[in-house]
């Protein structure tokens, strides 16, 4: 028996905010974003749109593609930091209510940009324990919501997206070797950080919406680092090189810092899939419509040895090794 991903999908919602758009109302430049970041536009969330509507949407895709029912699923989990409401309830229960799954756990996952790939090794052990049964895998996220929009050092890096996989038992041999690791560090919790938890003292009348605050340097430098830590620690543990690797899909942070993950791996770029371009940074979300993306373009086929790589805040860091669709 093998956990395989049996189907994959994404959602982007259609309004679209280039650079431009965003140097109308900032001091900043098309010519700067993309210089410094890769990033030329992403997409926003229409009014009405929020996480468990887009996550909703995504894992549809991922469900018809794999050709499982709402009554197959007994799991969801989603990854996300802009959950629909702040704490409870969790926004994997509003996509089970979406989706009609009749009986099935589900549950939020909070490890920032990496809670894709901590979601999916979750999900990959119950899927071991409940080999008739679907997990449903989502990363989704609304950070236009919860991003300062006068800051420009940091609202021009984020979009709105979700991408789901549904992972499943498939009859028959072991599947090939996979493994994943998972890491944190929470010296460097203020980083990236966004107040109004049990540390916000509620100010009186006050019912303030936090912001999303980044230190862009301290996350750089960290996220090199951890990136390429983890790709060659599953290198390592699987005995093979980074160079046999025919795929990463990195976190969509910014193209500065997978350009310089693949120097000091001295991997070649091309080895690293890349849409940030037009998605921005997605956070949970970048991972699994990077997976969809490169799926359905013919650029993810089967056999392939890839790694899934994140960090984010906490700090988190993870990555997963499997040679697709096995995992
Ligand atoms: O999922 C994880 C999320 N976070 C990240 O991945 C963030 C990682 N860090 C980064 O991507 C980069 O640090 C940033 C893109 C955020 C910033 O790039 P940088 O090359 O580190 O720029 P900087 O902060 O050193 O700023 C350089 C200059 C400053 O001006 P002065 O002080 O030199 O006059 C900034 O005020 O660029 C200025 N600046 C901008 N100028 C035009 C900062 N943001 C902008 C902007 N447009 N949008």
């Amino acid at each position: 028996m093998s956990i395989r991903i049996l189907g994959t999908g994404s959602y982007l919602p259609p309004r679209i905010v280039t650079n431009d758009d965003l140097a109308r109302e900032l001091d900043t430049s098309d010519e700067w974003i993309f210089s410094h970041t890769g990033i030329h536009a992403r997409h926003i969330a229409e009014e009405d749109d929020c996480t468990s509507i887009m996550a909703a949407k995504a894992a549809r895709k991922a469900m018809e593609s794999a050709g499982v029912a709402p009554e197959d699923i007994g799991l969801i989990v989603v990854a996300t930091s802009s959950p629909d409401y702040s704490t409870f309830p969790s926004t994997a229960c509003l996509v089970q209510a979406a989706l009609e799954c009749p009986s099935t756990g589900a549950y939020d996952l909070q490890a920032a940009c990496a809670g894709f790939v901590y979601a999916l090794d979750q999900a990959r052990g119950w899927a071991k324990m409940n080999p008739d049964r679907k997990a449903l895998v989502i990363g989704a996220e609304t950070l236009s919501r919860i991003v300062d929009w006068r800051d420009r050092s940091s609202c021009i890096l984020f979009g709105d997206g979700a991408g789901a996989v549904v992972l499943g038992n498939v009859e028959g041999d072991d599947g090939p070797a996979a493994h994943t690791v998972l890491w944190a560090d929470g010296k460097g919790a203020g980083f990236i950080s966004r107040d109004g938890g049990t540390r916000l003292k509620p100010q009186p009348g006050m019912f303030p919406v936090p912001t999303l605050v980044l230190q862009g340097h301290d996350v750089f430098a960290f996220a090199v680092r951890a990136l390429a830590k983890v790709t060659n620690q599953l290198c390592e543990k699987l005995g093979t090189t980074p160079a046999s690797l025919d795929r990463v899909f990195a976190h969509q942070a910014n193209g500065r810092i997978i350009e310089a993950v693949a120097r000091r791996m001295k991997l070649p770029i091309e080895k690293f899939y890349l849409n940030l371009e037009k998605t921005g940074n997605t956070s949970a979300a970048s991972i699994p419509i990077a997976l969809d993306e490169a799926l359905r373009g013919g650029e993810l086929r089967d056999g392939m040895r890839i790694v899934l790589c994140g960090f984010g805040s906490g700090l988190t860091y993870a990555g997963t090794y499997m040679q697709w669709p096995c995992l």
